[in-house]
C-alpha cells in the first residue's frame, strides 16, 4: 500500500467485480444501439479502459476535459468545456463515464450542454457515487458503489495530479491535504 494511504476502500478484485456488472448491464440496455462512450478526463481514465474492454458491443469513445471556475477547494458550480468531443453528437445516444459525482455541478452541466447540442440521449455511468455531498440534483443512471464522505485516491482519482496510478481505490491520510 501507498505510504500515503490510511486504508484501501477498493481493492483491485472489488474494482473488477464493480466494473464486470456494470458493463454487463450496460451491454443488456445499449445492445443494438448505436452509442458513443464518452469519459471525462483525466479521473475516469483506469476505469473507462477497463468498462470498454468488458463490453462486447459496437460503439465509438470519445473524451471531454469539463473545470470548474474559481478558486479554493470548494467548486463554484460553474463549469466548462475545456476540450470538447471530436465528433457531432446530434441525434446520438451518449454514455458517459466518471469517476465520482460529487456535488454533481460537472456532470449536471455536461448533460444539459450534451443534451443542447442535440445528443438523442445522454446517460451517466460512475464508478463512485457521493450522494452526501450533492449540491445540485442529480441522479447517474449507474453506479459501482456510493462512497463515504472521504478522500478517495487511486485508479483515476488524484489529490494534486497525483496517486492515479494506484491500481485500487484508498482514503488518502488527512495529514497529506491537511
Ligand atoms: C472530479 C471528477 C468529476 C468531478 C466531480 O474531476 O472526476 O469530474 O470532480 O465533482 P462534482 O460532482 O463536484 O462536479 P476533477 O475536476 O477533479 O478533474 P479530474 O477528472 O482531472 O481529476
Amino acid at each position: 500500500m501507498h505510504k500515503d494511504v490510511e486504508s484501501v476502500l477498493l481493492s483491485e478484485k472489488q474494482l473488477e467485480k464493480i466494473v464486470n456488472l456494470l458493463a454487463k448491464k450496460i451491454e443488456k440496455d445499449y445492445n443494438g444501439k448505436e452509442f458513443i462512450m464518452v469519459g471525462l478526463l483525466k479521473g475516469s481514465v483506469a476505469f473507462m479502459a477497463d468498462l470498454m474492454k468488458k463490453i462486447n458491443l459496437d460503439f465509438s469513445i470519445d473524451f471531454m476535459v469539463a473545470s470548474s471556475y474559481g478558486s479554493g477547494t470548494e467548486s463554484s458550480g460553474k463549469v466548462k468545456v475545456v476540450s470538447d468531443l471530436t465528433q457531432p453528437v446530434e441525434g446520438k445516444d451518449v454514455l458517459i463515464v466518471e469517476d465520482i459525482v460529487d456535488s454533481g455541478n460537472t456532470l449536471n452541466f455536461i448533460c444539459n450542454y450534451l443534451m443542447t447540442k442535440g445528443a438523442k440521449d445522454v446517460r451517466v455511468v460512475t464508478l463512485c457515487d457521493k450522494p452526501a455531498r450533492r449540491k445540485v440534483p442529480f441522479k447517474p443512471d449507474y453506479v459501482g458503489t456510493e462512497i463515504p464522505d472521504e478522500f478517495i485516491v487511486g485508479y483515476g482519482l488524484d489529490y494534486d495530479e497525483k496517486y492515479r496510478n494506484l491500481p485500487y481505490i484508498g482514503i488518502l491520510k488527512r495529514s497529506v491535504y491537511e
